[in-house]
């Protein structure tokens, strides 16, 4: 980033991140103590709040009142009260909630972000929080909080794809299913959609059970295991790897992206969802953050640019490696296996 030489320089922006880790620790914490559900049902005083969750005054009305200043709580008459963004995003029954994704991060990843240090001394994590470790109790965790985040883009590309005009069969192949938002999203576009997902046992019963909630479930054929090992089928005409690639050091992508090529029917589309950084990696600052999370979690995992998965789609005998613009903040990456 460059600085306008006009400007003073401060280190407002410095200390603005080294308070950085407060608010998702502070949402975390309500939402362990239930608060944002309980003020789901209507205001409440701060006496009420306190008796209802088990917690302290002290510890309550300081989270509260910290809420309050980051405008996820309103100070009413009655006592405290959601805003519109709380009520939407942090009440456990909504359907856009987001709450296991905070959970995600203050249980799972900032624990192992305080050994960054020595993690960057050896390049290695410090401890395997990925699937070796526990066949997927890991992910089954929070795969579901990431539905909403990617369900516009899901939608997206089944619109792109003329899903809901199909007038036969359409076989989605959904590798590292997690939630099942890609397939379901374009099941539910056409019931001539017909799904198969590959994941560890654990979120293959997270993926069964959202996919029963949006009534595909008919539709659904789950295979468990190791993706490298698990028998994808064949003739798929859309495949799917979302949030997947990064998981994996580069040979293990360009297996994993030879084998979904053998699965897919000629003419077939795979969909390939990443956090991509520009092609000189000095940005967008996500895509790279999500780099050092990598290094961190996993073995080899990391983001790539879009050159660098191009190459690989050629190289596997793809066709048209393109960028498909979705609502989603991260890329939508497609190409085709050829006709012939
Ligand atoms: C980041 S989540 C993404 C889930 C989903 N595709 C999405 O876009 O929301 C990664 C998923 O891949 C699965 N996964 C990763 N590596 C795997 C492997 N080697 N074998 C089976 N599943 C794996 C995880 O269990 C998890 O459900």
């Amino acid at each position: 980033m460059t600085t306008n030489a006009a400007e003073p320089l401060t280190p407002e922006r410095l200390m603005q991140f080294a308070w950085g880790y407060a608010p998702i620790l502070i949402i975390a914490a309500a939402l362990r103590h239930g608060v944002f559900d309980l003020l789901d049902r209507g205001p409440r005083p701060l006496a009420q709040l306190v008796a209802e969750t088990g917690t302290s005054v002290r510890g309550l009305t300081a989270i509260l009142n910290a809420l309050v200043g980051l405008k996820l709580l309103a100070r009413v008459k009655g006592g405290y009260a959601l805003t519109p963004e709380s009520a939407t995003f942090l009440v456990s029954s909504k359907p856009d909630y987001r709450g296991q994704f905070f959970q995600h991060h203050t249980e799972q990843l900032l624990p192992q972000w305080q050994h960054l240090a020595e993690v960057v001394r050896t390049g290695k994590p410090v401890a395997r929080t990925n699937r070796e470790l526990d066949g997927g109790e890991y992910f089954a965790r929070f795969v579901e909080s990431l539905f909403p985040g990617s369900y516009p883009a899901a939608h997206a590309l089944g619109q792109h794809l003329g899903i809901p005009k199909a007038t036969a069969p359409v076989s989605v192949l959904d590798i590292g299913a997690g939630s099942g938002v890609w397939g379901i999203a374009l099941a539910k576009q056409s019931s001539y959609v017909r799904l198969r997902a590959v994941d560890w046992p654990p979120v293959l019963e997270v993926t069964r059970k959202v996919a029963a909630r949006h009534g595909v479930a008919d539709r659904l054929t789950t295979v468990a295991g190791d993706l490298f090992e698990a028998d994808f089928g064949e003739g798929h005409q859309v495949a799917v790897l979302g949030h997947i690639l990064h998981s994996e050091g580069p040979d293990r992508c360009r297996r994993l992206l030879q084998k979904t090529f053998a699965a897919l029917a000629p003419g077939g589309t795979l969909a390939v969802q990443e956090f991509v950084p520009d092609q000189g990696r000095t940005g967008p600052p996500q895509p790279l953050i999500f780099a050092v999370n990598m290094l961190v979690n996993t073995e080899a995992g990391d983001t790539y640019t879009f050159e660098e998965m191009s190459a690989w789609l050629h190289e596997a005998g793809y066709r048209n490696p393109r960028l498909l613009d979705v609502p989603a903040p991260s890329a939508l990456v497609l190409a085709d296996k050829p006709r012939v």
